[in-house]
């Protein structure tokens, strides 16, 4: 029988998008709720490609987090074919950057700066194999000719497999995979190479997305699969093999963005996080790893403590609000207006 209450070592998100501006107070808050630390995508627009223009971020970022919160923004920074091996060198003594993102141009939202060439960056990647700086993958091939829902594969066949050759001790994450194949792949590969999973391709296939009526709320990258993936996502999650571990990939759009007629890619699950991973673990009859895979695995990997503070998920139905208000915007939560059933609440110590 699922216990009415679990208590866990407070968890980190290994992949969040907190945006900029007017998004950080509702942002922050609902990230600093339950995560000890999350690691911040650097995709604003323009990127963050230089080390002040990271330090200032974070700066935006601490001034909304709440007060008594135990919450560490931790700072990435994005790849360009224009980017210096020296910043690497440079971010790597100063401290305060955990990992570099490698979003393929044009395969998601502000992706425009992002890699076309992979050869081109060749040379910041052997640094960063030299420095142990991780590499952070967007996995989808982006060229036109390859069907949407093979890109993560095609991705992997013809980028990923290649990179690990030319850079066997590099520390790699495979973002927010969303395939069997994925899975299988970052199996078949040594302990360097980790992998993201977030709670909607843990609870949602594209049929949740795309039939009936397009649901632009449900419109992610990589874009939802079918069911067989995701059965063997929610394998990986709950397996406890470390290589797995938790990245929300909450990404915020305006509800006006999402439903007009060109809906960018993003779920905003901030707001209930752990919330939907214990529905999954919940669901698998696995809950006893769900402390694992959230809170154990990604600061094994980056080499953090784990965190010392402690949450509590009671077995607690409550209604999400409809929509946030984000200045002159809304917001549409992910299960906005309807009931959850898990409730979290932390324990300070
Ligand atoms: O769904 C997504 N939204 N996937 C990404 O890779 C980017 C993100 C965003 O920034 O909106
Ligand atoms: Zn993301």
């Amino acid at each position: 029988m699922t216990p009415q209450t679990i208590t866990l070592t407070q968890p980190d998100d290994w992949h969040v998008h907190l945006r900029d501006g007017v998004w950080l107070p509702l942002t922050v808050l609902h990230s600093a709720r339950y995560f000890g630390r999350a690691l911040i995508m650097p995709n604003l627009d323009p990127p963050l490609t230089t080390l002040p223009k990271v330090a200032a971020y974070m700066k935006r970022i601490l001034a909304h987090k709440p007060k008594g919160a135990h919450f560490q923004p931790l700072m990435t920074l994005y790849l360009t074919e224009g980017m210096k091996p020296d910043l690497i060198k440079e971010a790597r003594m100063r401290g305060g950057i955990y990992g570099v993102k490698l979003y393929p141009a044009f395969a998601t939202t502000h992706s425009t700066k992002g890699v076309a060439n992979i050869k081109a960056v060749y040379s910041v990647l052997e640094t960063m194999q030299e420095v142990g700086l991780p590499l952070l993958v967007h996995g989808e091939l982006s060229d036109s000719t390859v069907d949407v829902f093979d890109r993560e594969a095609c991705f992997i066949e013809r980028v990923f497999i290649p990179l690990l050759k030319d850079f066997p001790e590099l520390k790699v994450v495979f973002e927010h995979i969303s395939t069997k194949v994925a899975v299988d792949f970052v199996k078949s590969e040594r302990e360097r190479l980790r992998a993201t999973l977030t709670a909607h391709h843990l609870l949602y296939t594209r049929s949740d997305c795309l039939a009936h009526e397009f649901n632009p709320h449900l419109y992610c990258a990589p874009i939802l699969k079918r069911a067989s993936d995701r059965r063997a996502l929610i394998e990986a999650a709950t397996s406890g093999n470390p290589k797995f571990f938790l990245g929300t990939d909450s990404a915020p759009h305006a509800r006006r963005q999402k439903e007009s007629g060109c809906t960018k890619p993003g779920i905003y699950t901030a707001h209930i996080a752990l919330e939907l991973y214990a529905e999954v673990f919940e669901a698998a009859g696995k809950l006893e790893r769900l402390e694992a895979f959230a809170s154990f695995h990604g600061a094994d990997f980056y080499g953090l403590p784990r965190n010392r503070q402690k949450i509590i998920l009671s077995q607690q139905s409550w209604k999400v609000p409809l929509q946030y208000r984000i200045g002159n915007e809304t917001l549409v939560p992910l299960r906005g207006g309807t009931s959850v059933r898990w409730k979290c609440r932390i324990l300070f110590q």
